[in-house]
């Protein structure tokens, strides 16, 4: 177990990375996979966890996918990453993805999700990561709500556990 220390939110935050998007980032629909833009969260996900923890993280689990809206051909993707909580080894992390009209600046909601990240020590197992200094209002609200959204999961996880037992 690594030393219990503490880091910022905004040192590991990922601020609107831009993404063009292309012709090859299209469904037979016309509007942009999800499955790329997910694919997308979950490795900029990954940097925040691996900067945060300086451990390498695997994807635990991912809540609340929203697609609020289509991205379309000749957007310009907006990913905003960030911590929003750390507690022994694992770190919840929220995505939301703007998609931008380049030619009038017109920016529109795209996603929003949650990435739950492990962080592993040198045998794989799980290590024990820094905790998250909140900095911001913004920052502090969605500490407050990741321990609410944690409880959630904790709880399908132990319930799920308890299913597979009985089978
Ligand atoms: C994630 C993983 C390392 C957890 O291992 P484990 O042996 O279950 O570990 P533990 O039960 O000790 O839990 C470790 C932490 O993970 C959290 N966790 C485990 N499963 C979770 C889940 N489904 N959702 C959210 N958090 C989870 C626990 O709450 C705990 O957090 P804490 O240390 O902050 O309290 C393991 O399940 C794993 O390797 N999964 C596969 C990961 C993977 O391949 N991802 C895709 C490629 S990156």
């Amino acid at each position: 177990m690594s030393d219990k220390t503490s880091k910022p939110v905004s040192a590991s935050a990922i601020e609107k990375h831009v993404y063009k998007v292309f012709p090859n980032d299209m469904n037979a629909h016309n509007t942009v996979f999800g499955g790329m833009i997910m694919a997308k969260c979950d490795r900029l996900a990954l940097v925040v966890a691996e900067r945060h923890s300086a451990h390498v993280c695997v994807t635990a689990s991912v809540d609340s996918i929203h697609f609020r809206a289509p991205a379309k051909g000749n957007d310009t993707l907006l990913f905003s990453l960030s911590l929003n909580r750390s507690w022994g080894s694992s770190m919840e992390i929220g995505a939301k993805v703007e998609a931008e009209n380049s030619y009038t600046g017109e920016t529109r909601h795209i996603l929003s999700a949650f990435f739950t990240f492990v962080a592993l020590d040198e045998n794989d197992r799980p290590v024990d990561v820094p905790e998250a200094i909140p900095g911001t209002e913004e920052q502090k609200r969605r500490y407050e709500n990741a321990e609410i959204r944690r409880e959630g999961r904790l709880k399908t996880r132990k319930q799920l556990l308890r299913a597979a037992d009985k089978s």
